[in-house]
């Protein structure tokens, strides 16, 4: 597939997906969500990616999903469309760890993304909301539900409801992002981050991620259970005995993904 509304780049085992749409501040219209969806699922396949990335530019990670192109739609179109999420719910899909590194804008169906991905690096002009009251609208692919999971139910109800902008500071402070940097480092940092995980066991980083979106999922015992059986099944792994005999041997593990 061709890409007009993102870029796509490898560096090393990261693989960077970068929204490209500068003119509607990356508005997330069905072309570039087909694109994201495709690309995702190409990292996610691929044995040399061991980390994915989602940008946007400085300005706007995304401004939300494209108002223009959705304006118009009938309620029929959307119900036998399953508009949004049917389409939109990559990201969350994936089984490797996939970061969203956000400057500038993340609003409606922009916020939504990022907190599909595993974990949000904000720059320091980051700002966040769900602004879709204020068009006539409510949020259509998470916002009630991911975000009142990040950052609880008061926060999040006055979010959604008055359409407001929540900067950096306030996000980390509420557990929205996991890190604010400055806006001029944020894409080395986020490449740092995802080398970083990339060069640990692919299986290890996959069934860690799996767990930890198991919390989400279900209830502490059973959490509790499926963490544990988990992490019996490392012992399967040629990565575990690699990586246990490095630390004791006091050299660099060389994990073979197996
Ligand atoms: N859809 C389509 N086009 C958009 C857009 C969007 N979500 N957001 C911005 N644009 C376009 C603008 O129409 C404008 O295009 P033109 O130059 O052709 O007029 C261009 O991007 C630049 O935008 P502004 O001139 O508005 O830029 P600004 O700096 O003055 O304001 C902003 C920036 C505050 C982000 C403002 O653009 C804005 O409020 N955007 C809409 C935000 C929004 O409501 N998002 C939610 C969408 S609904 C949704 O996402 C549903 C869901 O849950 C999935």
């Amino acid at each position: 597939m061709a890409y007009t509304c993102i870029e796509t780049k490898t560096d090393d085992r990261v693989f960077i997906i970068t929204l490209n749409r500068p003119k509607a501040l990356n508005a997330l219209n069905l072309q570039l969500m087909d694109e994201l969806t495709d690309a995702l699922k190409k990292g996610d396949k691929d044995p040399q990616i061991g980390a994915m990335i989602i940008t946007g530019s400085e300005k706007a990670f995304a401004a939300g999903a494209d108002i223009k192109e959705m304006a118009d739609k009938s309620y029929m179109d959307a119900y036998k469309n399953d508009f949004i999420t049917a389409n939109w719910e990559q990201a969350a899909k994936c089984r490797k760890p996939v970061i969203a590194a956000v400057a500038g804008y993340a609003l409606g169906g922009g916020c939504e993304l990022a907190m599909m991905c595993d974990f949000i690096i904000a720059a320091d002009n980051a700002k966040f909301g769900q602004p879709e009251i204020s068009i006539g609208a409510i949020p259509g692919a998470g916002g009630t539900q991911r975000l009142t999971r990040f950052i609880g139910k008061s926060k999040a109800m006055e979010m959604c409801l008055t359409g407001r902008m929540m900067n950096a500071d306030e996000a980390e402070r509420c557990g929205l992002v996991s890190r604010i940097v400055p806006v001029a480092d944020l894409m080395q940092d986020a490449l740092e981050t995802a080398r970083k995980i990339a060069g640990f066991s692919a299986p290890s980083v996959m069934m860690c991620k799996e767990a930890v979106n198991r919390s989400y999922e279900t209830s502490l015992a059973e959490g509790m259970l499926f963490e544990r059986r988990t992490f019996h099944s490392v012992f399967a792994t040629e990565d575990q005995k690699e990586g246990m005999a490095a630390f004791i041997e006091k050299r660099k593990p060389g994990f073979k993904n197996a």
